[in-house]
């Protein structure tokens, strides 16, 4: 536990693509129906780039609205990281070309394959580098563009995932906000908690397409370079582990349940959320949730949701934010934030 959280967030921003595509929509496209997306998953709609549009597209506009929150400018930033399973291209990483759009120079920028826990590992990640003193700002970033990863022959996936990026800026906790309540206790990232079980790393995959399997005309027919997944199996181990992880990073924090005012989930399935509420003994009501809206856009989810809740004013300055997610690895995490 950091008596002094070492590192804090001091900006959000979010990028969702403008185009809007319900679930009746895909009926038109795979054997599927609202009726059966809405009750299994939760989700109604999701938002698709558009074509030419980039993963570091999205990704540099809510890094750019991540700033302008923050009250900083590219300049100000020592670090890039960025979760992403889809990146433009194979190499280099996404944050090369995000820190070419921003026009940052000389400054580290590195993607981390983390899937869905992506923004989790990133927020860890700057909270090293932070707290060492390697680095004073880092933009953390969760993108993806899985419209152009998922196999749309298979409805068992198609239909779940979204594209989007979201964004925060950090830094040391010593670095005040406008916004700071004086008499609240200081800001930060007060636990985290990372778990990967590659003993799993076949239920959630993008199988080939890479250095094993090279992309050949048969890998592309087979529709094997997209993302395959035993949908059960990772529902179990999201439901176990996204409430142990978040026990473990509650207790790491020395908090428990009633001293979190928001739960921001990963948002893969309203029915894992679901369970996930259940085993914590936690209310709904107090989770962030949009999978309604934006389908499950994997390591870009809790960014895009923290920054929706920040804007509209459901997290303020003072409140304890628990977040929590699981993807292919499988790896995990969770984390607690006072903003
Ligand atoms: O973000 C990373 C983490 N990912 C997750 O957390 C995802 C975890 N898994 C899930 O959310 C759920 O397992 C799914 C939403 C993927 C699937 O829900 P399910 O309740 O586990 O469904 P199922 O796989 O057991 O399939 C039930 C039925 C099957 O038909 P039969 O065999 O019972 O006749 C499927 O073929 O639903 C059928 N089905 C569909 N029907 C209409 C599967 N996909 C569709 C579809 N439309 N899109």
């Amino acid at each position: 536990m950091h008596t002094h959280p070492r590192t804090r967030i001091l900006g959000t921003g979010c990028y969702t693509p403008a185009r809007v595509v319900s679930n009746s929509d895909l009926e038109a496209i795979v054997e599927t129906s609202d009726e059966w997306i809405a009750t299994r998953t939760g989700i109604r709609r999701r938002h698709f780039a558009a074509d030419g549009e980039t993963t570091s597209d999205m990704a540099t506009a809510a890094a750019r609205r991540a700033l302008d929150a923050a009250g900083l400018n590219v300049a100000d930033l020592d670090l890039i990281v960025v979760g992403t399973v889809t990146p433009d291209q194979p190499s280099p990483g996404a944050a090369t070309l995000v820190q070419q759009k921003l026009g940052a120079t000389d400054i580290p920028a590195f993607d981390i394959s983390a899937a869905c826990a992506g923004f989790v590992y990133g927020l860890t990640i700057a909270d090293q580098f932070i707290g060492t003193g390697k680095a004073r700002c880092v933009l953390v970033v969760g993108v993806e563009l899985l419209s152009r990863a998922v196999n749309w022959n298979d409805r068992t996936t198609c239909v779940l995932f979204g594209d989007g990026a979201g964004a925060v800026v950090l830094g040391p906790s010593s670095m005040t906000r406008p916004s700071d309540r004086p008499d609240a206790p200081r800001p930060g990232i007060l636990a985290t908690q990372l778990f990967t079980d590659g003993s799993l790393a076949e239920a959630l995959c993008i199988p080939a397409g890479g250095a094993a399997r090279p992309a050949t005309l048969e890998v592309l027919a087979a529709a094997e370079n997209k993302v395959h997944m035993d949908g059960q199996d990772v529902f179990r181990t999201a439901v176990k582990q996204l409430a142990a992880s978040s026990a473990q990073v509650m207790k790491a924090a020395g908090l428990v349940s009633r001293d979190i005012d928001w739960v921001v989930p990963h948002q893969a399935n309203m029915r894992i959320i679901t369970q996930v509420a259940q085993r914590l003994g936690y209310p709904l009501e107090r989770f962030v949730l949009n999978l309604e809206e934006y389908g499950n856009t994997s390591s870009a989810s809790i960014p895009i949701a923290l920054d929706e809740a920040v804007r509209d004013g459901r997290i303020q300055p003072g409140q304890q934010v628990l977040m929590c997610a699981l993807g292919a690895g499988i790896s995990w995490g969770a984390a607690v934030v006072r903003f």
